[in-house]
């Protein structure tokens, strides 16, 4: 009798301890907000989910979120099964407007509305769209997902407490949460700052640098954080971007941080100097940099300074090509940072791919030491993705990386956070799908984290984030349903993933479906479906080698489909 309690007790202790390995996934405490729904992490809570294991060949889970409240919710399914796995949705009711339902009977949907005797108003069918895996045909590789550790993020995460600090290191950095393996920082300031700086400010009219012989304080903290960053979310390589907004005043023409104002010629040198310092400067500090830009957003200084009033450098591209192969180029080359990758423009779509045609009618050479091509996405919707197809066909063998994002910006948009905003989550599944359909190895958001007013930033050129901090009680965080958005890529699709072919039989170029697929490193694929229609839609998955899958996705829902 005792043995056999005693192994019922072992039974039960292994059952319990793999339960307890099991509960690292906790879910999201969805509160309503004015435009949505968003998670709530305090420092005791927040949602993680734990990565999709598969241990047999037919097996497949879609990871899902919802307009409605879904945020990364399993469902298993198997090849084997005959009939449509159906992703259930959250039941979204509103306590002053019981929001109108859709009711799925059959292969039928149903509007319903509260507020109207009629229970049934309006019948829809669903679509069914033909989605083809053909895991032969690939194209580029991921290299990176992240987003910018800006001086601001530095300066709201140093506020909180250290166990509310881990929660955002762990939310974008850990496998449970959306497993970045990147950012991206300013070399000196940027306008995410709380006001503009260099190195070697003082003294001036100084090409030696006599100045620039240690990091500054600020550079110090946030290696401090991403020290931290690195150990709570278990990360074994940070792959960090570096960029300059601008050089000190005294090597501009205009001597000012704003405004129409380029390097003055006598200081090319000195500005390749200052790089290579930085880059040692963090190497010295155990944080090396795995790859620089040019510069960001050369044109600000040309043409944007109308409309422009943080930090900026100038470039012409003519100019540009003789700073990096007379200076720049050689600078790093022979050095002790030789490794580090140059990206080239690191500035909006519609310099694509003209920039780098400039590049080379100045200086036949300079795009040779240009490794990749960084891009910024603020004009997307104006400028087509044929303008980074062009570059890619020019130069198919550089990286090409997106390398800001936000929303705000425009003038027609809010300037600052819409907390829960789906709209907004929805612009970016949109964005990164488009990107990486179109041979984008990786993408780096802009700040990690914003205050409530979408700051702190000095010019008050205030914008959204995916993670929106409570600076009021410094004891919660709120997870955007921008964040799922691009977790439904860096999460499930890690570097050395490679895209592979997806096609669907949707001919309407505006359709509300897409799909982007990927074979990840252990040969699993990983599917990133979205539906931006008001209706369910049923996918008839056919996948070359593993074989047939029925999927009906709810309304507005994102989803990662995992098989092997
Ligand atoms: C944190 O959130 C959880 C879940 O909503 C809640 O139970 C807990 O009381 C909160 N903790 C604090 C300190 O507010
Ligand atoms: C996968 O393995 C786990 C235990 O490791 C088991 O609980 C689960 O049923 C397995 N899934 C399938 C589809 O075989
Ligand atoms: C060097 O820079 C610091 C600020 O970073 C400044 O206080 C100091 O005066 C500078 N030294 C010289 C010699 O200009
Ligand atoms: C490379 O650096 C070494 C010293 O570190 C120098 O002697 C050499 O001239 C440099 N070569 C070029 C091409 O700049
Ligand atoms: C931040 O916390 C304060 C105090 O708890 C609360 O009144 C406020 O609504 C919170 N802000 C947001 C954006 O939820
Ligand atoms: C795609 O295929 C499905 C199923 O064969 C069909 O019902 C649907 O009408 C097709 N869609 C288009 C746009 O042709």
């Amino acid at each position: 009798m005792k043995v056999f309690s005693f192994c019922l007790y072992l039974v039960y202790a292994l059952w319990a301890s793999h339960d307890a390995v099991a509960a690292l996934s906790t879910d999201c405490q969805l509160r309503e907000t004015k435009h949505g729904s968003v998670c709530v992490c305090n420092s005791s809570h927040c949602d993680y989910l734990e990565q999709p294991a598969l241990n047999d060949s037919n097996q497949l889970v879609v990871i899902s979120s919802s307009k409605n409240g879904l945020r990364y919710k399993r469902t298993d399914g198997s090849f084997l099964q005959r009939s449509i796995l159906e992703v259930q949705d959250r039941q979204f009711i509103d306590e002053n407007f019981v929001a109108d339902t859709i009711v799925v009977e059959d292969n039928r949907a149903w509007l319903q509305f509260s507020k109207i005797p009629q229970q049934f108003v309006l019948n829809a069918r669903f679509r069914t769209m033909q989605l083809t895996v053909k895991r032969e045909q690939r194209y580029q590789k991921i290299t990176n997902f992240g987003g910018a550790f800006t001086g601001s993020v530095s300066h709201i995460l140093q506020q909180l407490p250290t166990e509310l600090q881990d929660h955002v290191y762990r939310s974008y950095f850990h496998e449970e949460g959306i497993a970045y393996n990147s950012i991206r920082m300013s070399i000196g300031g940027s306008d995410f700052d709380l006001q503009p700086w260099a190195y070697n400010e003082q003294p001036r009219n100084d090409p030696k640098l006599s100045n620039f012989t240690t990091l500054d304080p600020r550079d110090l903290q946030k290696i401090e954080q991403l020290e931290r960053l690195k150990s709570v979310a278990e990360l074994k390589e940070l792959q960090i971007m570096a960029a300059a907004w601008s050089a000190p005043t005294w090597m501009k023409s205009n001597e000012r941080w704003t405004g129409f104002g380029q390097l003055k010629p006598e200081y090319y040198q000195a500005w390749a100097q200052y790089h290579l310092r930085f880059l040692e400067l963090m190497q010295s500090k155990n944080m090396p940099v795995w790859a620089i830009s040019t510069g960001n957003e050369p044109l600000n200084g040309v043409i944007g300074f109308f409309f422009v009033h943080f930090m900026s450098m100038g470039w012409t591209p003519w100019q540009q090509a003789i700073w990096l192969s007379d200076h720049l180029g050689p600078t790093i080359r022979n050095s002790s940072q030789r490794h580090v990758l140059i990206f080239g423009n690191d500035d909006q779509r519609y310099t694509y791919p003209s920039w780098f045609r400039k590049m080379r009618a100045s200086r036949s050479n300079a795009l040779d030491y240009l490794d990749g091509l960084a891009v910024h996405w603020y004009w997307d919707e104006i400028f087509g993705p044929q303008l980074i197809d062009e570059a890619h066909a020019e130069m198919p063998n550089k990286l090409m990386l997106n390398t800001e994002s936000c929303i705000g910006d425009k003038p027609w948009q809010t300037h600052g956070p819409e907390l829960g905003s789906w709209g907004r989550g929805e612009s970016y599944m949109r964005a990164y799908m488009q990107d990486l359909q179109h041979n984008i190895n990786g993408w780096l958001d802009w700040n990690l984290v914003l205050d409530e007013k979408g700051g702190p930033n000095y010019i008050h050129n205030y914008v959204d984030s995916p993670v929106i901090v409570n600076t009021t009680n410094r004891a919660e965080f709120y997870k955007q349903p921008i964040y799922y958005a691009i977790g439904h890529f860096s999460k499930f699709v890690p570097a050395q993933s490679v895209r592979i072919e997806t096609q669907t039989n949707e001919t309407d170029a505006f359709a509300q479906l897409n799909v982007v697929g990927f074979q990840r490193p252990d040969n699993s694929i990983a599917l990133i479906l979205y539906n931006g229609e008001n209706l369910p839609v049923d996918v008839a998955l056919d996948d070359s080698q593993r074989g047939k899958f029925k999927l009906r996705l709810p309304a507005r829902s994102w989803h990662t489909v995992i098989y092997k």
